[in-house]
C-alpha cells in the first residue's frame, strides 16, 4: 500500500495509482486533532470541503461558507498533517466572479490555507475557465461533477444526477473538458454507478467517488459521516463507527458523577485532603 508521505509527489502518484489500479482513499477534516488521527492512517488524501458548513457550523447548505471559513479550518488541518495531500474547497461564489477573484481566493487557500490543491464544483464553460485560471497559476485543480452541492437550487435538492442518457452524455463532456482544461483530479458526487465507470474508462486523470459506485479511481467520505459523528445516513454512506452515541454516553456518565460527586475522585486531585 502506497502511503503519499512528501505530498510534493502527491500528483504524479495519484496519476500511477490510477494507471495501476490502485485504489485511492480520500476523507474530509476540519481541524487538528481530526487530521491528527487521518494522518496517522494510509489515508491519501484529506479534502476541507465546505461540507463543514454543515458539519462544523451548522449551516443549513454549504452555500454560506467563506473562504476565510476554509482558510482557518485548512490552516488547522495542515497543523496536523504536515505530509499529507491536502485539497481545499473553493465555496459557492469565491470563483464565479471575476477572474481576477478566482485567481485571488485560490492562491489564498493555497498560501494561508497551506493546501496542495483547490476544488471546484462544476463543468460548464465558466467553470472551465476558472480551472484554466488557476492551473495557469501552477495551482493544482480537483473538479467535482455531479451532485455538485453549491448547485441545490438549480437541482431542486440532493438529487442524484446523470439519470437520463442525455444528462448522462452532457456530464462526460464536461468530465473531458475538466480534464482537457488541466484539472488533475475529478470527484464524482451523486451519479449512477454505469456513469462513474464510464467517466472513469474514458479520461486519464483519477476519479474520486462518492455515491458514484465502485468503479472510480477513488473513493472520499465526509469524516463525521463515516464515524457515525451526524444525523446524515445517505445511501452511500457506510458508519464506521457510532461515534454520536459514544460521546452522548460518556458525557451523561461525566455529568452524573459530577452530579453525585464520583468525579473528581481522589487520583485526578494535586494534593487531596486526607
Ligand atoms: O464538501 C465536501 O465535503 C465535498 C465532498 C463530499 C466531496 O465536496
Amino acid at each position: 500500500m502506497t502511503k503519499v508521505k512528501n505530498k510534493k509527489n502527491g500528483i504524479a502518484l495519484f496519476q500511477d495509482m490510477k494507471k495501476c489500479k490502485e485504489k485511492i482513499s480520500m476523507i474530509t477534516a476540519y481541524d487538528y486533532s481530526m487530521a491528527k488521527c487521518v494522518s496517522a492512517t494510509s489515508i491519501d488524501i484529506i479534502l476541507i470541503g465546505d461540507s463543514l458548513g454543515m458539519v462544523v457550523l451548522g449551516y443549513e447548505d454549504t452555500l454560506q461558507v467563506t473562504v476565510e471559513n476554509v482558510i482557518y479550518h485548512c490552516s488547522a488541518v495542515r497543523r496536523g498533517a504536515p505530509e499529507t495531500f491536502i485539497i481545499a474547497d473553493m465555496p459557492y461564489l469565491s470563483y464565479h466572479l471575476s477572474e481576477e477573484q478566482t485567481r485571488k481566493n485560490a492562491a489564498d487557500l493555497i498560501i494561508k490555507g497551506k493546501a496542495d490543491a483547490v476544488k471546484l464544483e462544476g463543468g460548464y464553460p465558466s467553470r472551465i475557465d476558472a480551472i484554466k485560471a488557476i492551473v495557469d497559476m501552477e495551482i493544482p485543480v480537483c473538479a467535482h461533477l455531479g451532485l455538485t452541492p453549491q448547485s441545490i437550487h438549480k437541482f431542486g435538492g440532493y438529487k442524484v444526477q446523470g439519470k437520463k442518457p442525455e444528462q448522462q452524455e452532457e456530464l462526460l463532456k464536461q468530465a473531458l473538458a475538466v480534464e482537457k482544461a488541466g484539472a488533475f483530479m475529478l470527484v464524482l458526487e451523486g451519479i449512477p454507478e454505469i456513469l462513474g465507470k464510464e467517466i472513469t474508462e474514458q479520461i486519464n486523470i483519477p476519479t474520486i467517488g462518492i455515491g458514484a459506485g465502485r468503479y472510480t479511481d477513488g473513493q472520499v467520505l465526509v469524516y463525521n459521516d463515516l464515524l457515525g459523528y451526524s444525523d446524515m445516513q445517505p445511501k452511500f454512506v457506510k458508519h464506521y463507527a457510532e461515534i454520536n452515541s459514544n460521546i452522548k454516553e460518556a458525557i451523561e456518565l461525566y455529568s452524573q458523577e459530577v452530579k453525585n460527586g464520583v468525579f473528581p475522585a481522589p487520583e485526578h486531585i494535586y494534593y487531596p485532603i486526607t
